[in-house]
């Protein structure tokens, strides 16, 4: 089992979607089309999306939208055999650093109830359980859990994210940002 790994991060762009689709087909019921992709690097300057290289291979994406004064992560995901190597916390710290840019004081998401893992991962941000939206997942008509996360432009959030980063293993680079 790997425990160090060196990961590459990247502004997501459209030649990027073929790999990002083919990760959501494995780890998602119901993924999104091409077309929403392209959609959603249209709207670049109310969005922010970076994909992850691990040997050679985008292993993981993150994005996150800007609406009105807060950021709602849309999606992160990493493929199965590259889980476990701090991918989503390198995108997560990416993705929270680049809607700080924007004025926004907090960050949102909806993760399915029984997404332990993910529910985790976020946790270590600084999210925090706020409500439950019923049978929000049509698949299964799961809830989601909303979870928010506040103040991300006091000190303290920069703080969490050096932290967060610095207890990565292995090292992170910028390919074209
Ligand atoms: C959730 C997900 C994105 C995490 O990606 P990852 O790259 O494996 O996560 P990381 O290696 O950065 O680890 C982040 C946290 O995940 C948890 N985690 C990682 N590997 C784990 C494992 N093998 N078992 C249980 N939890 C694990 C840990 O809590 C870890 O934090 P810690 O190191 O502080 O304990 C990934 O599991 C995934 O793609 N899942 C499917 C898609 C999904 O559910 N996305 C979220 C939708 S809301």
């Amino acid at each position: 089992m790997m425990t160090a790994s060196h990961i590459v991060l990247e502004a997501m762009k459209k030649r990027h979607v073929r790999a990002v689709r083919s990760i959501d087909k494995q780890v998602y019921s119901q993924p999104w089309s091409t077309s929403i992709y392209h959609e959603e690097l249209r709207r670049r300057d109310k969005r922010v999306y970076y994909v992850a290289y691990h040997e050679g291979q985008i292993a993981g994406y993150g994005g996150a939208m800007i609406v009105h004064d807060e950021g709602h992560i849309t999606s992160i995901a990493v493929h199965p055999e590259a889980q476990g190597l701090g991918i989503a916390k390198r995108l997560l710290v990416a993705v929270h650093r680049s809607c700080l840019d924007h004025p926004i004081n907090a960050m949102t998401l909806e993760v399915r109830v029984s997404n332990e893992r993910a529910q985790h991962l976020y946790r270590r941000f600084g999210y925090v359980p706020a409500g439950i939206r019923a049978g929000y997942y049509r698949d299964n008509n799961e809830d989601a859990l909303i979870m928010w996360c506040n103040d991300i432009q006091k000190p303290a959030h920069a703080a969490l994210l050096d932290d967060i980063e610095t207890s990565i293993s292995g090292s992170t680079d910028w390919g074209q940002k």
